[in-house]
């Protein structure tokens, strides 16, 4: 799959605003700075389709992308960022619960782990959260670049030990920076259209 045409939808606050025209989604999701923005762009060939930041946090909404006309990307905020107060994290989950139960036309949700740290107890809860509601995942590690070669085996078995990954589940190493893993992502996504 290529993908030539990428448009930015909506940042839903609330259920009301999401898309309704029942189009295949795939969610975005992860530790905040993970580099889920970074993905999106990455994948859509665009710059600045999506804010990045340095700052975690950036991303507070559901911000839906339509693509090639025939699928969503749904980006969502980030978890585990320390300085957001409880109020926050709260409305966080809210918001988070809101769209990932019960969202029918959500095919696969992309698990966003970064490849250079051990997953987070954050990053084991969304994981089995997403297992437990049967819900389709596909984890990704992020920031391949920072890693030497020997290290991203390393890496690979610590992810797939610390969430508990079946042998046969995929783990796609991802760089944004040196554009590593674009293909097998687009090929996983594509299995869903
Ligand atoms: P929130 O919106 O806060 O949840 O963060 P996010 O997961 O969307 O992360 P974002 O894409 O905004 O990237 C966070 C930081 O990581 C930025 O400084 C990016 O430049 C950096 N980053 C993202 N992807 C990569 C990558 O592949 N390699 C490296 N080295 N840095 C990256
Ligand atoms: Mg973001």
């Amino acid at each position: 799959m290529r993908i030539t045409n990428s448009e930015f939808i909506i940042s839903a606050v609330k259920p009301e605003q999401y898309p309704v025209d029942n189009r295949v989604e795939f969610a975005f999701v992860g530790r905040s700075n993970v580099g889920k923005s970074s993905l999106i762009n990455t994948i859509t060939n665009r710059k600045k389709l999506v804010k990045v930041s340095g700052t975690p946090g950036k991303t507070r909404l559901v911000n839906f992308f339509l693509i090639n006309d025939e699928f969503y990307f749904v980006d969502l905020p980030g978890y585990g960022y320390a300085k957001v107060s409880k109020t926050e994290q709260a409305k966080w989950g809210k918001m988070m619960e809101m769209y990932l139960l019960n969202r029918e036309p959500l095919k696969k949700i992309v698990l966003l782990v970064d490849g250079r740290h051990k997953p987070t107890e954050d990053d084991i809860m969304m994981y089995e959260w997403v297992k437990h509601y049967g819900g389709n995942v596909l984890v990704i590690a992020t920031k391949e670049d920072k890693l030497k070669r020997n290290e991203i085996k390393k890496s690979e078995k610590r992810i797939r030990e610390t969430l508990g990954m079946p042998d046969d589940e995929k783990l796609i190493f991802f760089s944004s920076l040196k554009k590593v893993g674009i293909d097998a992502l687009l090929n996983e996504l594509e299995k869903e259209l």
